[in-house]
């Protein structure tokens, strides 16, 4: 037997999922009624909202460009959302993920007719069991688009992972610190419904193959994760017609 067969047959998710399971979802748009389009997205025990203002002037001046729109992001983990209290305001993890969004989302929308104007999307995490980008990315993608900012698609996105050998969907905090083995891999990415990635992160260890692996398994969970995000936004309309 070859070593780490054996381990790959014993090998079990701490929560019992499939490996290619994702947790429970909720997605929910239009939950805050002030902003231009608003969006709730949770994955098991990570929740994140997000708010969408704007197009409106940019500030800072020297921030404008006169030839299109911007998208601004911000990401903010807030204090209560994991047990040990985190200190509130921005941070280099904090700023990261906000930049990692707005590259995630830049692709699918047009903001040409916008000069001198400035998008700015608000993700706020009210609880955190890993994944909190790609929550963060799936409820701005629907806030944007209920905002009706001129979008190709919505960008849905997932965080595979490697755990040992093994490539799962969605990985939840205890299985990010999987110490057997060969560790855990974590590979957040984002795709548009027709599978371009516009985003792909990698921390830890992974053969090209086994890239490869995780990347055909996110299309079925992405496009699982594509069909709630329409249905929040039907729901929505819906709502307010
Ligand atoms: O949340 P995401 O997986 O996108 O990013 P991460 O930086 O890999 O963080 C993984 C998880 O670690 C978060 O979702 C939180 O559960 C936890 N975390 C934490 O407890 N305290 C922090 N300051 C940052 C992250």
């Amino acid at each position: 037997m070859v070593q780490g067969e054996k381990k790959m047959s014993e090998f079990k998710r701490p929560d019992g999922r499939k490996n290619d399971e994702l947790r429970p979802i909720e997605a929910k748009v239009g939950i805050i009624p002030n902003a231009d389009g608003s969006a709730m997205y949770r994955s098991g025990d990570t929740v994140a909202i997000a708010a969408v203002y704007g197009p409106k002037k940019m500030h800072p001046q020297h921030q404008q460009d006169p030839s299109k729109g911007k998208l601004r992001c911000t990401y903010n983990m807030l204090s209560f959302s994991v047990s040990d209290r985190i200190r509130p305001g921005l941070n280099r993890r904090s700023t990261e993920i906000g930049k990692i969004t707005e590259w995630a989302l830049d692709p699918v929308l047009d903001l040409s007719k916008f000069p001198n104007m400035v998008v700015d999307v608000h993700i706020h995490i009210t609880q955190a069991d890993a994944g909190t980008r790609c929550a963060g990315i799936n409820a701005a993608s629907m806030a944007l688009a209920q905002a009706g900012l001129p979008m190709k698609d919505l960008v849905t996105s997932v965080a595979m992972g490697k755990l040992d050998r093994t490539i799962v969907v969605d990985l939840t905090k205890e299985e990010e610190d999987w110490e057997e083995g060969e560790g855990p891999t974590d590979i957040p990415l984002s795709m548009t419904k027709d599978g371009k990635i516009t985003h792909l992160q990698l921390d830890g260890k992974i053969s090209p193959s086994q890239l490869k692996e995780a990347i055909d398994l996110s299309r079925k969970a992405c496009a699982e994760v594509y069909e709630i995000q329409k249905k929040a936004l039907k729901e929505a309309i819906e709502k307010n017609e």
